[in-house]
């Protein structure tokens, strides 16, 4: 399971210390959380800030957009450099064209779904998408608990994969940290979003590698 820091958490007045320090890191991912004030209570950022920290990495940009109606914003982000882009299920009634347009721009796919909806709403795509994004925590801030439980839909997504032989990877995202890793792990996720955990750290490098650690255990 790799690791995707998420800059929900950094410190806004130096974002691009805090990709650098991602990078700096050798770290695949990263996770930009996109909220608009209407899907999610909170604003943070557009495709503006996407496309200007495009020019300093090549850091895989795993876009997670919670905004309503994606289907109307999403060129932006396909021009801003998005590696991925994932938009939630209860964020659109065209899923599926949504999706289609993202894969037709020639970036991955992402469908994400809050700790409410259960992995039967996605069961009509889930062959068209690259990732699925299970929300551990309820969207819209860092730092808050994750909620057991949604892992469940974890290991129901590894089954339906290894049945169907789909091919997408599974992410979590809300509340991960040292505490609650390895279940997540266990679990059987591919990649854990990581938030506060990762920028309340003074030492970065320690805690990813005390997080690989564990993920390795
Ligand atoms: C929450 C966001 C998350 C957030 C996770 O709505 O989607 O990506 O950054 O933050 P932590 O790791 O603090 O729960
Ligand atoms: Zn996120």
């Amino acid at each position: 399971m790799k690791l995707a820091p998420s800059i929900l958490s950094c410190n806004f007045s130096n974002v691009a210390k805090a990709v650098s320090q991602v990078d700096e890191l050798g770290l695949e991912y990263l996770h930009l959380d996109v909220m608009d004030g209407s899907f999610v209570p909170e604003i943070t950022f557009g495709a503006k800030l996407i496309k200007d920290i495009r020019r300093n990495t090549n850091i895989t940009f795993d876009v997670h957009l919670m905004v309503e109606r994606p289907e109307d914003k999403l060129d932006a982000f396909i021009e801003a450099g998005s590696d991925i882009i994932t938009v939630h299920q209860e964020s659109t009634i065209h899923l599926h064209r949504v999706l289609q347009k993202i894969k037709s721009a020639g970036i991955k796919c992402g469908v994400s779904i809050v700790p409410s909806t259960p992995v039967s709403m996605i069961l009509p795509i889930l062959d068209m998408v690259d990732l699925v994004l299970i929300m551990t925590v309820n969207p819209g801030y860092g730092g808050q608990k994750l909620i057991q439980s949604c892992l469940d839909k974890v290991v129901e997504l590894r089954d339906i994969r290894e049945k169907e032989d789909y091919t997408y990877l599974i992410s979590v995202d809300g509340g991960v940290n040292l505490s609650t890793v390895q279940d997540v792990a266990t679990a059987g996720a591919d990649l854990a979003v990581t938030g506060s955990a990762f920028f309340l750290s003074e030492d970065k490098a320690e805690f990813v590698n005390k997080m690989n650690d564990l993920i390795r255990k």
